[in-house]
């Protein structure tokens, strides 16, 4: 029997897709950036469905891509060509939240969003919060170990993951749901296989700890005039704010883009070189000692605060706008945009967004290079557009300029494919070496998201 019959016969024939123009919404991520043919694309329903392909893929030496929401951003969930693409759609099992351990487990397909409104229904919410929520889902968020907006509070991905279920390449299953508060039994899977990229397993279902519901939200919007004053202002908010829960930062030709793209207008009578964002949350209203802290910041040029659900999303539209405005502007220009997720020491920041455009331009002088990116872990979006024929040479630069300033080459995205040829930037030979054996001892036949992570 064919692999594709035996795919058939054990998820039904709806579940296994050859068609070219069903394959096709799963073979090029929504950038537009990365894309290839997949062999077909199989939708198993649970984790018994997706041992069963992993068995029949590894008994004909057949590769698989994984792809969850196909929101990454380095290419990781896209096929290179040839594989079969393992969509993880359909795990959308949502169990009730346990109130006691403050806890719930979801599987690999459930969609952010859904996460969120489940937790919230429950009284509790979930520490991870990000743009792409809508589509994002929970695999794909623990196998990159996702950042967002709330890292600043409650962690990445990595502090909310407290137990997984996987499958190993030879369909073995592996089930570690318990989520002890304290189990020092051995080397923790469960954290080593968040953040694999999809290169270790394939994650099925996670136990998430989730975090207080905060009643109250109030949300700045602050004008300052650059990346240091951005960060002189979080200090002050860091010590005077115990509800801070977010600190962005973006500039002035980001905000621009955005406002084009959106329509929006401006949100001071000025335009000032960098913006801050900065949202408060906590069981009391936060705004009147987020007014104090921003009265006391000597960095702040003007600000405007809100605390209604209407005024926050219209003040944080102008920093969750980006990513889309960059790929319209990038579209309209008739390419894509190159985009690189770095993270550099906090003293160094200024610095190294100082040096970008120069840098860039130093290997695409017609390129424009569009910035933001978390503030408090100095974790920068750099976003090149007009640059897609020297899409090698900008990164190569852009990583080159952290690595120099000791920063990592990939922050919250992942390595991917995008970044693969340039892991040894932040990872020495002997470590790289033990990552490689961790690969060899799980997958020995490099059967699962080949190229991603390692150059192949
Ligand atoms: C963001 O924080 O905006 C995201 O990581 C997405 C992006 O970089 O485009
Ligand atoms: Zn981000």
């Amino acid at each position: 029997m064919s692999l594709e019959a035996a795919l058939r016969a054990a998820l039904g024939d709806a579940h296994v897709l050859v068609d070219p123009e069903l394959r096709a919404p799963y073979e090029t991520d929504w950038t537009g950036r990365f894309t290839g043919k997949a062999r077909c694309v199989v939708r198993p329903a649970d984790t018994a469905q997706v041992a069963e392909v992993l068995r029949g893929c590894a008994a004909e030496g057949a590769p698989v891509v994984i792809q969850g929401g196909n929101t990454g951003l380095v290419g990781g969930g896209v096929p290179a060509g040839g594989e079969v693409l393992l969509s993880l759609a359909r795990l959308g099992e949502l169990e009730p939240v346990d109130r006691a351990a403050g806890a719930v487990t979801a599987g690999a397909g459930v969609r952010l969003a859904g996460l969120q409104a489940h937790a919230r229904a429950a009284g509790l919410d979930f520490g991870v919060d990000l743009a792409a929520r809508s589509a994002a889902t929970v695999g794909g968020l623990v196998a990159t170990t996702a950042g967002g907006i709330h890292v600043l509070r409650h962690g990445s991905m990595r502090s909310q993951v407290v137990g997984v279920e996987a499958v190993l390449a030879d369909g073995t299953v592996l089930t570690r749901l318990a989520g002890l508060a304290k189990d020092n039994t051995g080397y923790d899977l469960s954290q080593l296989l968040t953040g694999s990229e999809g290169t270790l397993a394939v994650l099925t279902r996670v136990r998430l700890k989730l975090v207080p519901l905060a009643a109250h939200r109030a949300v700045a919007l602050v004008g300052v005039a650059g990346t240091q004053q951005a960060q002189d202002l979080l200090a002050v908010a860091r010590d005077r704010l115990r509800s801070l829960q977010a600190a962005e930062i973006c500039y002035a030709d980001g905000l621009a883009l955005v406002r084009e793209h959106n329509r929006l207008s401006a949100p001071f009578a000025e335009a000032y070189p960098a913006y801050a964002v900065l949202e408060c949350a906590g069981g009391t209203d936060p705004t009147d000692d987020l007014l104090e802290a921003l009265a006391e910041a000597p960095a702040v040029l003007d600000a405007t605060v809100a605390s209604d659900s209407a005024g926050r999303a219209r003040l944080w539209a102008y920093r969750e706008s980006l990513t889309e405005a960059v790929n319209a502007a990038a579209v309209d220009a008739g390419g894509v945009p190159v985009k690189l997720d770095v993270c550099v020491p906090a003293g160094a920041l200024p610095e190294v967004v100082a040096a970008l455009p120069e840098t860039v331009a130093g290997v695409a002088p017609a390129a424009r290079t569009i910035i933001w990116g978390h503030l408090n872990e100095a974790n920068l979006h750099v976003n090149v557009l007009g640059a897609q024929e020297r899409a090698e040479q900008v990164s190569e630069a852009v990583l080159r300029l952290v690595a120099a300033a000791h920063g990592s080459i990939s922050s919250e995205h992942g390595v991917g494919r995008a970044k693969a040829r340039w892991l040894s930037l932040s990872r020495s030979g002997a470590e790289i070496a033990v990552l490689r054996r961790i690969k060899q001892a799980l997958d020995p036949a490099g059967l699962l998201n080949p190229g991603v992570l390692f150059a192949e």
